[in-house]
């Protein structure tokens, strides 16, 4: 294992130390309130670490890193547990956009991936426990449905050389897109490079590798389209 120094885990959690201190004595303060009154007080306070433009509900329990680097929507809402790691580039989360509990918001990217980054429309729905990992962008429109347990997946790992320990290997991530309006199944997993045309539907457990056109539903793993919802 890579030795991690106090300097590259302060980088990992905040633009400076100054703010590293700053957005921890806040968020430590604070993530624990429980009710309306810790709504209104991380609404309140987490207004002077991250951008937002109007009231956002951020319950208690939600971790989030980088908060410089977070963009909330008017009305968005975290709820209990959530986790979000904004390092180093940005996460947006669009108007009357619902993340639920325990779902995992994380862009991670040390290694200059110049994508890096989630962008979730208005008015989308995050279902429990669900995974998104931003290494290569991913950019999920506006109205979605995404069901509990979802990875959506914008990264692979290389492993060309055999020689190699594949975590030495470098990363891959093209990035993945979903148009407006999909609605993706419990448990399905989206893989890095796919995009999903508007209006599509993907079956639970899924595993998508391809890309999907506009208004189809398709299911399995692979994930293939088994029928159009266009008539
Ligand atoms: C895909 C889904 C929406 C059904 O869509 P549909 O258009 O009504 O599709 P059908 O039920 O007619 O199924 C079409 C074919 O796909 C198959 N199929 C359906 N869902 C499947 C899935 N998740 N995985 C694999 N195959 C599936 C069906 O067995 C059927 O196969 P057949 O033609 O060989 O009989 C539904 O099966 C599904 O996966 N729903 C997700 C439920 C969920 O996650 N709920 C949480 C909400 S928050």
């Amino acid at each position: 294992m890579r030795k991690i120094t106090a300097k590259q885990f302060v980088r990992t959690q905040s633009t400076s130390l100054w703010r590293y201190v700053v957005d921890e004595a806040i968020w430590g303060s604070l993530f624990w309130v429980p009710t309306l009154v810790g709504v209104g007080l991380r609404y309140f306070f987490y207004g002077f670490l991250l951008k937002n433009d109007g009231f956002f509900y951020v319950d208690n329990n939600v971790r989030i890193k980088m908060f410089s680097n977070v963009i909330l929507g008017k009305n968005a809402y975290l709820d209990y547990g959530c986790y979000l790691h904004a390092c180093p580039s940005g996460i947006e989360i669009g108007e009357n956009s619902v993340i639920m509990h325990n779902s995992v918001i994380h862009v991670f990217n040390f290694v200059g991936l110049p994508h890096a980054s989630i962008k979730i429309g208005r008015g989308v729905f995050i279902g429990e426990n669900s995974v998104i990992r931003g290494q290569g962008g991913v950019t999920i429109g506006n109205d979605c449905l995404i069901s509990p347990k979802v990875s959506i997946l914008a990264v692979n790992h290389s492993f060309a050389s055999a020689d190699l320990l594949i975590k030495d290997q470098p990363l891959d991530a093209k990035g993945i897109i979903i148009g407006d309006d999909v609605w993706v199944g419990g448990g399905a997993t989206i893989l890095d490079g796919v995009k999903i045309g508007r209006g599509s539907v993907i079956g639970a457990g899924s595993v998508v590798t391809k890309d999907i056109p506009e208004f189809s539903v398709a299911v399995g793993n692979p994930a293939k389209v088994v029928k159009s919802r266009k008539k």
